[in-house]
């Protein structure tokens, strides 16, 4: 048995997490919950100080839960990335955005694992977790730490690992999420089999790191072509004079090959709106076009313009411009219970509303600014003198706190983006 194989066994491995977003600092908190030491590297010293003093900053970690790990010492964080020398293994959780022309921007990532390479230590563990296309562990990254004089599968380990995390949800969390892993040989596998079996229970390990990186993106594919097949089937049951939800709902009873997804204002977060484009843009080094990819980001992109011009339809049918009109949208994240707004169709919303004239509000109990291009605005209180004052209230994000029996009995006019109020009937609601 190798000595990481022993120290992952009898936690007594020093567990490294690069990067503490909302997939870093939960997985750190994780493995301290676990018993493992834990050293969390961030490049925000802000951040790191927060960690530090035992203080949450992601809505789904709270400060109860991270402060004891800070307290026993199972938790620390630090900007010194010579202290990568310290550990026995490292997940890479840095972010994958997409440059201004949807390209993959590794940069992060790369960056990373330069400063891996120039502490690697023999026997290590490296296990990629950022979303990205097939290749970038065993090509990239492996490339950049053999840079170090060490050879991958021989001198250090290295695996790819998608986190599956689901913001906000009350039902799955770390633990009861089964956790995919591919190494670059089967050591290497079996290494990271045995690092994440201490914080989920159900490991699937997989024969090498492509089918890691392909599961992870074609998971949020599924999603992403699921709610633009609903959002298109939207668009057409609003001419025909059908209910979307009420098909949707119907839909849902049976109880085999038919899972619901919901229409909105469009995608957004970190994953499904730019993920696809991670793998579109790789297929095209093999002549190949992932087309169901890019029609379903097409039509997604385009719910945000839909839903602003339905806005336009419904004040107009009530004799009011959107022009000068005063409209509160309720929620800016890109999903329910979430403190997020990158990416968000809300924003784009915003925007275009604005763009029209609109005098726009908003409220969102997680988020108390938000920048849009020309300014940045401010969530104002929720009263319901703000709610009968509106034209228009928008409900973009359908936040479990809202009262929304209340929000359609006080405004004159409730756009609901989300279903959100498809129990209620009212003359003054017009559903997406
Ligand atoms: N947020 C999600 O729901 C989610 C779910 C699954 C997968 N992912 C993937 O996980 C990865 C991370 O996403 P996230 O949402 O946690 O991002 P994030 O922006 O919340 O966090 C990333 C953190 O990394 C830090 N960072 C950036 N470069 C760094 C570097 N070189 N060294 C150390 N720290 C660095 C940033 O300061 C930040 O704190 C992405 O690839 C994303 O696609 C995210």
């Amino acid at each position: 048995m190798s000595r990481l194989e022993q120290r992952l066994k009898d936690k007594t491995a020093v567990i490294g997490i690069v990067g503490l977003g909302y997939v870093g600092l939960p997985l750190a908190v994780a493995f301290a919950q676990a018993g493992s030491k834990v050293l969390g590297f961030d490049i925000q010293q802000k951040r790191v100080d927060l960690v530090n003093k035992g203080q949450s900053y992601i809505v789904d970690i709270d400060s109860e839960s991270l402060s004891p790990a800070v307290a026993k010492n199972l938790l620390e964080a630090t900007t010194d990335q010579s202290r990568l020398k310290e550990v026995d293994a490292i997940c890479i959780c840095v972010p994958t955005p997409l440059t201004k022309t949807k390209e993959p921007d590794l940069s992060a990532v790369t960056y990373q694992a330069e400063e891996i390479s120039k502490y690697l230590q023999p026997g290590q563990l490296v296990v990629l977790e950022s979303t990205t296309y097939p290749g970038t562990t065993n090509g990239v990254v492996l490339q950049i730490l053999e840079r170090s004089g060490l050879k991958g599968g021989q001198d250090f380990h290295l695996a790819y690992s998608p986190e599956r995390i689901d913001p906000g949800s009350k039902n799955y969390n770390m633990r009861n999420t089964p956790k995919v892993v591919g190494g670059i040989d089967s050591q290497s596998t079996k290494l990271a089999e045995l690092l994440y079996r201490q914080v989920a229970d159900v490991v699937v390990p997989v024969s090498c790191p492509e089918v890691a990186e392909m599961t992870k993106i074609f998971e949020n594919v599924f999603r992403s072509v699921n709610i633009a097949l609903v959002n298109e089937l939207t668009l057409l049951c609003e001419k025909m004079g059908i209910s979307v939800w009420e098909v949707i709902d119907a839909a849902a009873s049976k109880p085999f090959g038919y899972m619901p997804f919901y229409p909105g204002p469009g995608i957004g977060g970190h994953c499904i709106p730019l993920d696809p484009y991670y793998l579109a843009n790789k297929a095209r080094e093999y002549d190949f076009h992932t087309r169901f990819i890019e029609l379903a980001s097409d039509i997604n992109e385009q719910m945000p313009y839909y839903v602003a011009s339905r806005i336009m339809e419904a004040l107009n049918a009530r004799g009011k411009s959107l022009n000068d009109a005063r409209v509160l949208v309720l929620g800016v994240a890109y999903k329910k219970d979430v403190d997020d707004v990158r990416e968000s169709p809300s924003l784009k919303l915003i925007q275009l509303l604005r763009e029209k004239g609109a005098d726009l509000s908003y409220h969102d109990p997680n988020i108390v600014n938000v920048v849009i291009p020309g300014g940045t605005l401010t969530s104002l209180e929720l009263t319901d003198e703000l709610l009968s004052t509106s034209d228009c209230v928008v409900i973009a994000t359908d936040h479990s706190c809202y009262d929304y029996q209340n929000i359609v009995d006080k405004a004159t006019l409730v756009f609901d983006a989300r279903g959100a109020t498809r129990k209620l009937k009212r003359n003054n609601i017009v559903k997406l």
